[in-house]
């Protein structure tokens, strides 16, 4: 049997398919699921500051409605409640921690800068392998350019790292005008890997309301094509570890991650489709790939289709969209 195991963010994982943050983190019997069937480990839905504060308010209104018909309750036989903030989803984290053996990260997704850290800090404290942060936002101020929302992303990051002592990966947007540098300047500060990249939801509009409408909608494997790109371009050209996210839905996905350069994938829409079993669906298909191809260890192959690489360096940049456009009849 081939080796899976590999090394992600200096942690050790038997396999390199971690279960991306999902709805599948909300059940401890179905992250004890993913580990019983191979999962090489977990990254647990996003802990978001903004769902914190939108509790805390609607917790404080309704407390404010229930005085008006009841006013002992803001009475001093009743000590004054306030929202516990993340300590439920903190609580939750730990719980799932001590659940199971694989590694578990946690996400976090804030929005003050002092809520970063020390959100960061509490997450930390729950015993988790390592913290992915969620820097999931949208650049809509026509006045601000790219530079500031980039630096606006690594002060945060350096925040965070220096709060923390766990490693800690970056969760990117593709949209960066210069991904390769943004991705650079977080190796430069330390950070310990990427994910790329995070999968935006795409407002639609329902022209017979003519209103904005949000969808759930899953990923197709089309779309690893831009993560697999980056990945490729990267390889060996920055210390940190890469995760490539978005699109993987086969065994021969993941070999295309891994032969791009990829430490580990990150997996969320083939499992909610396919149902949790999937994942060792995945694993099998690699191994029988390894093994039809005498690979005993993932390093074997790991980055051979990288742009550092391959014997055809061009392919993952401009020059083959000519080649290709002039082709076509
Ligand atoms: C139901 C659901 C919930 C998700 N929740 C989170 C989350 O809390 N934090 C986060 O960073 N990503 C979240 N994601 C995004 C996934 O982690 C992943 O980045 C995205 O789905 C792309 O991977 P895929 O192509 O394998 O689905 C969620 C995705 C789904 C489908």
């Amino acid at each position: 049997m081939a080796n899976l195991s590999t090394s992600y963010m200096g942690i050790n994982l038997k396999n390199p398919v971690i279960v991306a943050a999902s709805s599948i983190s909300n059940y401890v019997d179905k992250v004890k699921q993913a580990e019983s069937l191979g999962a090489g480990g977990l990254v647990i839905r996003s802990l978001f500051e903004e769902q914190i504060q939108a509790d805390g308010i609607t917790m404080a209104e309704f407390m404010e409605r229930a005085a008006y018909i009841s006013p002992e309750v803001q009475s001093p036989i009743f000590p004054p409640l306030a929202h516990g903030g993340p300590r439920e989803h903190l609580m939750w984290v730990e719980k799932t921690r001590n659940a199971v053996k694989m590694p578990i990260f946690a996400s976090l997704n804030a929005v003050n800068p002092g809520t970063w850290t020390s959100y960061a800090k509490q997450l930390e404290e729950t015993g988790i392998d390592g913290l992915e942060v969620n820097y999931y936002t949208v650049a809509a101020d026509p006045d601000t350019p790219g530079s500031d929302v980039e630096k606006a992303m690594f002060d945060i990051i350096e925040a965070v790292k220096a709060e923390v002592k766990i490693p800690v990966a970056v969760k990117l947007s593709p949209y960066f005008t210069s991904t390769a540098n943004v991705v650079k300047e977080l190796d430069k500060r330390g950070v310990d890997a990427v994910v790329m990249f995070n999968r935006f939801l795409q407002p639609d509009i329902d022209v017979d309301d003519e209103s904005i409408t949000n969808a759930m909608t899953w990923s197709t494997p089309a779309e690893m094509r831009v993560p697999l790109r980056w990945v490729a371009l990267l390889y060996g050209r920055v210390k940190l570890d890469m995760a490539l996210n978005t699109g993987v839905h086969s065994g021969r996905d993941l070999v295309k991650a891994l032969l791009a350069g990829a430490s580990v994938v990150q997996v969320a829409s083939a499992l909610l489709q396919n149902g949790l079993p999937y994942l060792s669906t995945l694993l099998l298909e690699l191994q029988n790939w390894m093994e039809e191809k005498d690979y005993e260890s993932l390093d074997e192959f790991r980055g051979k289709a990288s742009q550092k690489n391959t014997p055809n360096p061009f392919g993952f940049e401009r020059a083959q969209y000519m080649q290709l456009l002039m082709s076509q009849e």
